[in-house]
């Protein structure tokens, strides 16, 4: 470029400023300017005090900037004298020396706004922290790279999902340490075949993820790629754990079992007391007459040894009826506070002595300071001897019998856990076994009532009783009571 095509480009540039700069002497004569400092007055303007100029004042203005200029050596920005001559608007003027040596030559004078300014700077400034507290305060975690895979933005959600600090993540990793294997390479190749919701796009799929302890679990991400014009700059990916949704689903879905057993048991129970009631009358009715045979009639020994089986059987059978009864919720409760752990001793020390307990090896965990539980200690007696003679069943006298208390995990209660190393519940049978008459006893031997009862007695002190057991390594039967209130403690 020549010297004069340089000039003119110079001027170009400095009249694209849109905003007057202008060069006065230290006299303050106006000595050169861009055109929007010179379009008033042409070239005429050369050689003019400024304030004459710009203010038609014969003063300087008491607001310029060049005397501290010339005073301090430094660029000094002034506001200017607005309209009407007050000050205190944004509108001011910059002024900058220019050294000849030690001495200011001249010095320069720019307009500028300085409300635009920092109006421009605060709006960047407020929408850059809005978008920062956005990202950060995701419930999904935010983790955008660059196309080198290292980390341009990690919010604090996938700081708590991967295990890394926020920090680390910013300094030292990449993309490609949070997907196992080639995880991180297929999720940029799926992105880019367009076939997963469109071109640089990935609709939320399961993918593996690997957090900073180096174990491996299922996240559901969603991810994009970031393009400027047609070029990739980055990509960027919302996840979240799978691992808290597949525990609740699991949670919801045992609700609903229980509750479905819950429903279930209540009918079968108005159906067994249906029956029962049916069945007291005629029975107490065989009974009465049975005994009234015996007593009134001259009878021979085998007639009465008849009537004396009458009378076991219809007892045997009243037996049955009071059980439904009992499972229907149907008999009157009698409750005080009782010590629990005395009431399991004096059942195991009932049964211990019995032929069918000599082989089992008794363990008793019993919780010290277990509070009393406000109950009907005769039914519950029944519920842990029912309990406690299935599982020696079940053993065939041989193996360990493990009985606990211990408080309950919320401290509203307390458990009692009975356990046996016996064969097991058949997973097909184990949605079944507190249903009345479900037995897998042969004829004769169970009424399949044991555990109707247990569960209708449980249900009747506001308890919970469930079952979980593994064919081949045992079964645990949990009970669970509350405590009651304080009052009723004492
Ligand atoms: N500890 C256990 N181990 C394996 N199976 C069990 C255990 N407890 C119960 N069961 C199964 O549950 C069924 C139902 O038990 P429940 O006590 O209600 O009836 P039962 O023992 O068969 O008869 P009943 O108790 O009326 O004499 C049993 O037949 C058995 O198949
Ligand atoms: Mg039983």
């Amino acid at each position: 470029m020549g010297s004069d095509s340089q000039k003119a480009y110079y001027r170009k540039v400095l009249d694209s400023l849109g905003r007057r700069l202008f060069v006065v002497s230290p006299d303050l004569r106006i000595l050169a300017g861009n055109h929007p400092a010179t379009k008033q007055g042409g070239p005429d303007v050369i050689g003019k005090k400024c304030h004459e100029h710009y203010y038609g004042e014969d003063a300087p203005c008491s607001t310029c900037p060049v005397p501290e200029v010339l005073e301090t050596h430094r660029r000094v920005v002034r506001r200017k004298k607005d309209a009407d001559g007050g000050e205190g608007g944004s509108q001011c003027l910059q002024a900058t020396p220019i050294f000849d040596g030690e001495e200011i030559e001249a010095v320069t004078v720019l307009d500028i706004d300085l409300f635009q300014l920092a109006s421009l700077e605060t709006e960047l400034t407020r929408s850059n922290a809005f978008l920062r507290n956005l990202i950060m305060s995701s419930v999904d975690g935010i983790i955008a790279s660059d196309m080198k895979g290292q980390i341009l933005i990690f919010n604090e959600a996938a700081s708590k999902i991967s295990g890394y600090t926020i920090d680390e993540a910013l300094t030292s990793l990449n993309i490609r340490n949070f997907y196992p294997g080639d995880g991180a390479r297929e999720i940029m190749r799926k992105l880019r075949s367009g076939e997963y919701g469109g071109k640089g796009k990935l609709k939320s799929c399961e993918v593996d993820y690997q957090r900073k302890d180096g174990s491996i679990f299922q996240i559901r991400l969603s991810a994009a790629i970031v393009y400027d014009g047609d070029r990739e700059v980055a990509s960027v990916g919302f996840f979240y754990d799978l691992r808290e949704r597949r525990e609740m689903e699991k949670k919801l879905e045992k609700t609903r079992i229980q509750l479905l057993q819950a429903e279930k048991m209540s009918s079968l129970g108005k159906l067994a007391a249906g029956v029962a009631h049916q069945l007291n009358n005629p029975l107490g009715g065989i009974t009465l007459y049975a005994q009234l045979m015996m007593e009134e009639y001259p009878l021979e020994d085998a007639a009465r040894e008849d009537l004396k089986r009458i009378i076991d059987d219809a007892e045997r059978c009243r037996n049955t009826v009071r059980e439904l009864l009992e499972f229907a919720r149907q008999t009157r409760q009698e409750i005080r506070m009782n010590d629990l752990n005395h009431a399991i001793s004096q059942t195991l020390f009932l049964l211990e002595n019995q032929a069918l307990f000599h082989n089992i090896e008794i363990i008793k965990s019993l919780e010290p300071d277990l509070p009393k539980v406000p109950s009907d200690i005769q039914q519950l007696n029944h519920v842990f001897m029912n309990i406690i003679l299935n599982a020696a069943e079940a053993m065939e006298g041989t193996g360990q019998l493990r009985v606990e208390t211990l408080p309950s995990d919320n401290g509203c209660g307390i458990l009692i856990r009975i356990s046996d190393t016996g064969p097991g519940i058949p997973e097909d049978a184990l949605p079944h076994i507190f249903e009345p008459f479900f037995t897998t006893k042969e004829q004769g031997k169970g009424t399949g009532l044991g555990l109707s009862l247990a569960y209708g007695i449980i249900e009747n002190h506001s308890g919970r009783i469930w079952a979980e057991s593994k064919t081949g390594e045992g079964t645990v039967f949990t009970i669970e009571l509350p405590m009651g209130q304080p009052s009723e403690q004492e």
